[in-house]
């Protein structure tokens, strides 16, 4: 079966406490079974994961080019000024393999040094605003 990393930088694990009014009342463990539970349905497997750790995520975007699967990433923070995340994200797009940046909220809606993504540029396509619908329809694209 396909499958696909699902990747999460930080204080996403924080969901559901986090800022609600932002980003909703789905906790981290509802958002995992939300996108497992798409996956199947649409006949693939997603492994979702997240980490307060640049390191870390930058590790599991290595992973996703040495095994050849797309990945759909919600960088959080890391989104406005890593350009280490962003290095290892052009080499998923690079090596032919899909990458949308997704976002629960909608960064251009808030404040300034959110509308800037370094990701976006290296991304095959960006979906934003719709809070956990974001990651479904990501899903649903790379099927
Ligand atoms: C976020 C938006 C980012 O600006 C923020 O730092 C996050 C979450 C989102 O999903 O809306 O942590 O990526």
């Amino acid at each position: 079966m396909t499958k696909v990393f699902v990747l999460n930088g930080p204080n996403l694990g924080r969901l559901g406490s986090r800022e609600p009014e932002i980003y909703g009342s789905t906790d981290w463990p509802g958002l995992v079974g939300k996108v497992e539970a798409k996956a199947a349905q649409l006949g693939i497997i997603a492994e979702v994961r997240q980490t307060d750790s640049e390191a870390e995520l930058i590790s599991w975007l290595h992973e996703a080019v040495d095994e050849g699967v797309d990945v759909i990433l919600n960088p959080a923070a890391f989104t406005h000024y890593s350009y280490a995340v962003r290095d290892a994200a052009t080499m998923i797009t690079k090596s032919g393999r899909k990458l949308i940046e997704v976002h629960l909220s909608n960064p251009h809606s808030r404040e300034e040094f959110r509308h800037t993504s370094v990701i976006s540029g290296v991304a095959t396509g960006v979906i934003a605003g719709f809070g956990v619908d974001s990651y479904l329809l990501a899903l649903t694209q790379l099927v």
